[in-house]
């Protein structure tokens, strides 16, 4: 298989980049993971805005004007063209001499390529998490490539067998290692509202105005540890996640949260996300 690698297709075992690149040596960079549904791109335009959002935030000037077309490039030269897949890109600083300032004048290392993803059956499924301190730095708005506080999570759950690592800081519900959190309580839905705390999900925003279509009260308000005990239902959402429903949450080696009937609620939630994948 092929990777876009700074201007060329290569080889996957043909494509270099140097020891002093700063994404390698300090993960100073930052990526994106966008989605396709049978060769179609679904939500292209939000993650090429959070990915200059990101840029502009970190201070790396990079044109991702030619994204737009390179991204079906990536499916094409992977197989994937009428599959369901997602594209992976990242932009790094770039190489230089090791510093702890950042460099002027260094050229980013652009890195894309496409694999294959399931979005079928999402709505059959449904997690086990694990509930644990959220560690990470406090810009989680920014998608780093610096992920050692988010594997370090993730694993946490991998190792007990679970799905997913749900993270909290300050007594309050962030979101998931590799996924946005929401609750279900009576009528209303929560979830933790956009700020430094959490990645700005994109399928997050696109189910919250799923939320406000349907009719269905959504407020943008985070729900702490103490009141997981009066929670109705929980899914989580993400790019490759869709919306996947949370069936029982582990915190400290107890259960704090079991469901395993699903509201109509989440059934509409779920049946209009893919109506609109189709
Ligand atoms: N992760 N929160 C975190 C920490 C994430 O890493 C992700 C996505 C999300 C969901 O965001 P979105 O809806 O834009 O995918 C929330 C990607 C998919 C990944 O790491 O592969």
């Amino acid at each position: 298989s092929e990777v876009y690698l700074n201007g060329s297709w290569l080889k996957t075992e043909e494509a270099k980049i140097s020891v002093f690149d700063r994404g390698f040596m300090h993960g100073d960079g930052i990526y994106e993971v966008t989605p396709f549904y049978n060769g179609m791109a679904f939500l292209l335009e939000d993650h090429l805005e959070r990915l200059n959002y990101c840029l502009e935030q970190i201070g790396l000037n990079f044109d991702t004007s030619e994204i737009k077309n390179l991204v079906y490039e990536a499916l094409e030269r992977a197989g994937l063209s009428n599959s369901d897949a997602a594209v992976y890109m990242q932009i790094s600083r770039g190489m230089a001499p090791r510093t702890h300032f950042i460099p002027n004048d260094i050229q980013p290392t652009f890195l894309m390529y496409a694999f294959p993803a399931t979005l079928e059956g999402f709505e059959n499924k449904s997690w086990k998490v694990l509930l644990s301190k959220d560690l990470r730095w406090h810009r989680c708005d920014i998608k780093t490539t610096s992920w050692l506080a988010n594997t370090m999570a993730n694993s946490k759950s991998h190792e007990l067998g679970l799905n997913e690592t749900i993270l909290y800081r300050d007594q309050v519900i962030t979101e998931g290692s590799h996924s946005s959190i929401f609750f279900i309580k009576g009528n209303s839905i929560y979830t933790h509202p956009e700020g430094p705390a959490i990645l700005l999900g994109i399928t997050r925003k696109f189910v919250i105005g799923l939320c406000r279509e349907l009719g269905i009260e959504i407020r943008e308000k985070p729900v702490l540890l103490s009141e997981i005990g009066n929670i109705d239902e929980i899914f989580c959402t993400g790019t490759t996640t869709q919306i996947m429903q949370v069936n029982e949450m582990i915190f400290e080696g107890k259960s704090v949260f079991k469901n395993c009937r699903k509201s109509e609620t989440l059934k509409k939630l779920q049946s209009a996300f893919k109506e609109k994948t189709l």
